[in-house]
């Protein structure tokens, strides 16, 4: 019997890939598909694919085509799926010609012809959402530059509402309700109290939502403006990129795993220079509204959001409210403290201690793609390295394009979530 197997993403199943895979049978008696794990997919740099690993191989087994589907997840897979199932035939469209060539060691390598004129990018294109800024956080620029990486979305314009930040040369509104009604979607990127007002604005005009955090300064706000999405069955992110970040969802699981037994302590800290000449006009955008929604991250994340108590220490300067503000959450069985600053600099490390062991992740922890768990006998210490390309905001649109069209949730970053963050800038403005 001749065997035959074949690889690929299979994301969106189209004309393409039935082709293929007939063409890749034809060539033998037996077909085995391999498809592409998410976190495969990632480390490859392929970051857009819509449809889950499942989904993917349910719809490559409702061709009837092949006669085995499995998942491939690691580099070097192939030459193992080859040699353990005897496969006389390794086939790939032409788009790879010459790129498996090291596989003639076990098999014969055999490139098809390529379907012209469709692929899974061009029908992941297909439905453009298009996005309005509204604000000039210097996140715009990273928003505008991670988009184009990002299949699906396309920056239209920017409404802004004040000066300081160089904006990219895009459509420059001078009214938000014409950036709204010209979108499909709007990152709100104003400052935090604005924030409610504009979110509210662009959800009753029935578009999709992605904000800086805090979405709101207060608890009800917040709550209204996830009933108001609800309604209108529209989606509004909170815009935490590390949450969306592959080291710090890795860490998440590491430690509901168990890794380090029960969790007693979370320390994090995050801090930034920068003092913008806006920032000392303002009641807020100072260390806790800049800082607070992040540092607090890991732990709502690992802790949840039902904690006990919460109380501040804030300094002030001359010039700002809110250079450094130290928060401590009481919960029953572990305590966290957040330090954020905007002009102090401290060691911006995370530290999760925990009844066997504890994690330590270096400066800046928000964006590190290494961490290591340490225990007392040091000789069990174990370091974790990950790709972090785009600091999470890249697979945060991805997501939000992915709920938008298929209308899945959130479950990187849901609402309740983004309320409690909203619930503790409420309070810690009444401990002001
Ligand atoms: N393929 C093909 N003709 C197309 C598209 C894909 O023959 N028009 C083949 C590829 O050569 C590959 C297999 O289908 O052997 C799986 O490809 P995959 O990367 O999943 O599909 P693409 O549509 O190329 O995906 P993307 O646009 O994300 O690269």
């Amino acid at each position: 019997m001749i065997k035959v197997i074949t690889y690929g993403t299979f994301d969106l199943l189209h004309e393409g890939h039935i082709n293929i895979l007939k063409r890749a049978k034809a060539l033998g008696d037996y077909l085995i598909v391999g498809v592409t794990t998410e976190n495969f997919d990632i480390t490859r740099g392929k970051i857009n694919v819509r449809q889950s690993l499942m989904e993917r191989m349910e719809a490559v087994r409702n061709t009837g085509i092949a006669d085995e589907v499995i998942p491939e997840e690691y580099v070097g897979q192939k030459i193992d799926d080859i040699k353990r199932n005897n496969v006389s035939i390794f086939a790939l469209g032409s788009d790879w010609e010459g790129k498996f060539d090291y596989l003639n060691e076990y098999c014969k390598v055999v490139y098809l012809p390529r379907t012209e004129g469709i692929s899974s990018s061009q029908l992941r294109a297909d439905k453009l959402v298009k996005v309005g800024i509204a604000g000039s956080d210097p996140t715009v620029l990273k928003l505008v530059k991670q988009a184009e990486t990002v299949n699906g979305i396309e920056i239209e314009g920017i409404y802004c509402d004040e000066t300081e930040v160089t904006l990219p040369s895009k459509n420059k509104y001078a009214d938000f309700d014409k950036l709204a009604a010209d979108c499909d979607a709007v990152y709100v990127a104003v400052r935090p109290e604005l924030r409610y007002g504009y979110i509210k604005k662009a959800l009753e005009s029935g578009k999709h939502v992605i904000s800086e955090s805090p979405v709101a300064m207060s608890e009800k706000q917040a709550r209204e403006l996830y009933g108001l999405a609800a309604k209108k069955n529209l989606q509004l992110f909170d815009s935490v990129k590390t949450a969306y970040a592959l080291p710090f969802l890795r860490l998440i699981l590491l430690i509901k795993s168990g890794l380090i037994g029960e969790v007693k302590n979370i320390d994090a800290t995050c801090t930034s220079l920068e003092v913008r000449e806006w920032l000392k006009k303002t009641k807020y955008y100072t260390s806790f509204t800049g800082w607070g929604s992040i540092a607090v991250l890991p732990v709502f994340k690992i802790l949840g959001t039902e904690y006990e108590s919460v109380s501040f220490l804030t300094l002030n300067s001359e010039e700002m409210n809110d250079i450094y503000t130290k928060a401590t959450f009481k919960y029953k069985n572990a305590l966290a403290t957040i330090n954020v600053g905007v002009g102090v600099k401290s060691e911006g490390d995370l530290r999760i201690s925990g009844t066997k062991g504890y994690i330590y992740v270096p400066a800046p922890w928000w964006k590190s793609g290494y961490f290591e768990v340490r225990f007392e006998n040091a000789s069990k210490n174990k370091p974790y390295y990950y790709e972090n390309e785009g600091e999470g905001l890249r697979m945060e649109l991805v997501q939000f394009v992915r709920s938008i069209t298929t209308n899945e949730s959130n479950f990187y970053f849901d609402s309740e979530l983004s309320t409690a963050i909203s619930k503790v800038m409420e309070e810690y403005e009444k401990s002001l």
